[in-house]
């Protein structure tokens, strides 16, 4: 918004949230501090607690522990209405019997501005969401994602520090989708308020966010820009949830030359370290592989494994393969590197000792239905 008195965004402290539901825990000991301005994402599975967190920090669920502070404002007690949060969730409820608008004034009418203020801020609501003489029509006379720009309008209209979102595209298609984290992306910049956005679509979440705080159970299992998500990975979980992966398991050994794991008779090198005796695996990301028909010299770490399948991609060409505990792995190679392997073939996976990503065994993430990943 351009005369902006600009929303100035408001940092955003969690400590130690709590919301249990009979015997479910929905979230547990969350805590995560927010940066004023910041785009940060809750990403993860179905239940795993990302809808129960945005609500407590709304003020439509109330926490059996822990603190929420807005701006350093503790709101732990305070009303809904008086957190003075923009809000965006999925099924966004527009007024049926009410024009464009009156929709997206609601809020400003609510707080007792004036006429005129108010007819500026719906101005300019619309115009950052690409609206500007709609004002008239009623929702029924727009398209899924203009009722969607719409129910974003309302909730940027007070300009607030902070806007919570649910969700707020998964109700259209692809394309408009794709269109509107753009149009997202843009009224972040313009408005400056922070945002704590919901999905479960990780190509979504990489696209949006600044931060990503990836929830399991209630939990947040890890935060991080995605690059520190897809390249460091801290559990099994992350590294299996974000992405593709290829884990190939061990047991840790340690010499005076540092750590390794033992895979079968190979003994491979790894960066990090774990306690001698532990059974981990290390990480590597599909792109990082090499496959090869003969071993590659001990600059990379190696391992014998079955070529299972070959899918061509149109960019890439993907590998299935079979590694030596029986459980498969991935390699992405791109379509101008000519690979001499083919399915059926015996051959070998390499990687470059700091490619690969040791981690203790753990859970993993169970596989995605609507997997979006590139
Ligand atoms: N009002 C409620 N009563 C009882 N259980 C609830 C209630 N709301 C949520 N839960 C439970 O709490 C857990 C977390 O739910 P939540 O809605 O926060 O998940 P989510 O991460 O938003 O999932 P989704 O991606 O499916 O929207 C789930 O096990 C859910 O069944
Ligand atoms: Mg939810």
């Amino acid at each position: 918004m351009n005369d902006s008195s600009a929303a100035r965004g408001a940092a955003i402290d969690l400590t130690g949230l709590r919301r249990q539901y009979g015997p479910v825990v929905a979230v547990d000991d969350v805590t995560l501090s927010i940066e004023p301005g910041e785009f940060v994402t809750l990403l993860g599975p179905s239940g795993s607690g990302k809808t129960t967190t945005l609500n407590l920090l709304a003020g439509f669920e109330k926490p059996d522990a822990g603190r929420i502070e807005v701006g350093g404002v503790d709101l732990s007690r305070t009303p809904a209405h008086e957190r003075n949060l923009g809000v965006v969730f999925q099924n966004y409820a527009l007024f049926p019997h009410l024009d464009v608008a009156a929709n997206v004034g609601f809020g400003l009418r609510q707080r007792n501005i004036d006429r005129a203020t108010r007819t500026r801020l719906v101005t300019q609501a619309l115009e950052t969401v690409d609206l500007a003489g709609m004002g008239h029509r009623r929702p029924s006379q727009l398209s899924g994602g203009q009722q969607q720009r719409v129910a974003l309008a309302r909730a940027i209209a007070y300009q607030p520090p902070v806007l919570l979102m649910d969700e707020p595209l998964g109700a259209l298609d692809r394309k408009l989708r794709d269109q509107m984290q753009l149009e997202l992306r843009r009224i972040h910049r313009e408005v400056g308020s922070t945002v704590v956005f919901v999905t479960h679509d990780q190509e979504e979440a990489l696209a949006l966010s600044d931060r990503i705080a990836v929830f399991n159970r209630g939990h947040i299992e890890q935060v991080g820009t995605g690059i520190d998500l897809y390249e460091r990975p801290e559990t099994m979980f992350i590294a299996t949830f974000l992405g593709e992966s290829t884990i190939v398991r061990g047991t840790v050994e340690h010499d005076t030359r540092g750590t390794f794991l033992a895979v079968g008779s190979a003994r491979l090198r790894v960066a990090g370290t774990l306690p001698a005796g532990s059974r981990a695996g290390v990480m590597v990301r599909p792109e990082r592989l090499i496959l090869s028909k003969d071993q590659p010299d001990d600059s990379r770490e190696a391992i014998e494994i079955d070529v299972l399948e070959e899918v061509y991609l149109g960019s890439t060409r993907k590998f299935a393969l079979r590694l030596p505990d029986g459980t498969e792995g991935l390699v992405r190679e791109a379509v101008t590197t000519a690979s001499a392997v083919r399915p059926g073939d015996r051959a070998w996976v390499s990687w470059r000792t700091t490619d690969g990503v040791l981690l203790p065994e753990g859970e993993l993430a169970a596989p995605d239905e609507d997997e979006s990943a590139p």
